[in-house]
């Protein structure tokens, strides 16, 4: 049997590791290609593209999105072919090609570092200190909802100035599809469950268990994309504090002075006993 560091790539062939489940999760081998988008490196993970993430097309592309997340055919095509389009490259491509700065690839990530002045690729690995930011803005701590990656978004932008209007449209176009795709309602409220955007955006895995409900459609994410710009922009003009971690913050707050009157309360009441 061959090893990880062997020449044929393990996961990519029918004769490998993953023969009985074609869509297991495996990370990537040494030598493997990753781009900085959570969503693909995902699909070559699971096997709905190919393991090694190289000698991509649109069309292969297309039927990975189509498969492993259940697209439309219409989305998973502007998407494919769309960041085809803006890679600007002919012929076959590998996912670290994506990292190219400011073709898709665009400052202010949620879970990645900026690429430095004067790099022609932005980093690939996720940066797991920006995804617990990240993950700190959901109110509730478990669901992620609109409104937390709009202000998630606005403290993003605030620390990384800079971003044009087509790459701000692209930054929350890729968390539209993302809460189409996770997206669950909890009695009142809508969001993506925190512990599957952790496992999407950290491992790069689909979350245990989950099987897509839908097909997400391009209208859809295009009504999310557009609530997304609303509320950023309500939140800028209310001049809300996006930092992250003030809202466990505010909860440690609450519990201090909670825990302090019930202490003043107690003493008063039990001195009271002796006058
Ligand atoms: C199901 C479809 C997709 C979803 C849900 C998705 C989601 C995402 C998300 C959430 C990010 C942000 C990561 C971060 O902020 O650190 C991202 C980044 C990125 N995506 Fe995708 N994506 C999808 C498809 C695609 C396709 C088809 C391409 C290109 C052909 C692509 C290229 C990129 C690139 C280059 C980045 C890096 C942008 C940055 O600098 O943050 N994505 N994607």
């Amino acid at each position: 049997m061959s090893t990880p560091t062997s020449l044929t790539h393990d996961n990519a062939s029918s004769s490998s590791a993953v023969e009985h489940d074609s869509h297991e999760w495996h990370p990537p081998q040494a030598g493997d290609s990753r781009s900085p988008c959570p969503a693909l490196n995902t699909l070559a993970n699971h096997g709905f593209l190919p393991r090694d993430g190289k000698q991509l097309t649109g069309p292969i592309l297309t039927h990975g999105l189509e498969q492993g997340y259940s697209l439309s055919s219409a989305l998973a095509h502007v998407l494919a072919n769309g960041g085809v389009a803006l890679l600007g490259q002919f012929g076959a491509f590998d996912l670290n090609d994506l990292a190219r700065h400011n073709r898709i690839e665009h400052n202010a990530s949620l879970a990645h570092d900026d690429a430095k002045p004067r790099d022609e690729y932005a980093p690939i690995a996720p940066n797991s200190k920006l995804i617990t930011q990240f993950l700190e803005q959901a109110k509730d701590g478990r669901l992620m909802t609109v409104e937390d990656v709009a202000r998630a978004r606005v403290w993003r932008e605030s620390q990384c100035p800079g971003l044009n209007a087509f790459q701000a449209e692209i930054a929350r176009g890729e968390m539209a599809i993302a809460l189409g795709i996770f997206g669950q309602r909890n009695s009142d409220k809508e969001g993506i469950p925190v512990d599957f955007l952790r496992t999407w955006l950290s491992e790069e895995r689909l979350p245990d268990g989950w099987k897509p409900t839908h097909t997400q459609g391009l209208p859809e994410t295009i009504r999310t994309s557009r609530k997304l710009f609303n509320e950023m922009k309500r939140i800028e003009k209310d001049g809300e504090n996006t930092a992250p971690g003030r809202q466990r913050v505010m909860v440690d707050a609450m519990l201090f002075m909670f825990v302090l009157a019930l202490c003043v309360g107690y003493f008063f009441i039990g001195s009271s006993k002796f006058v």
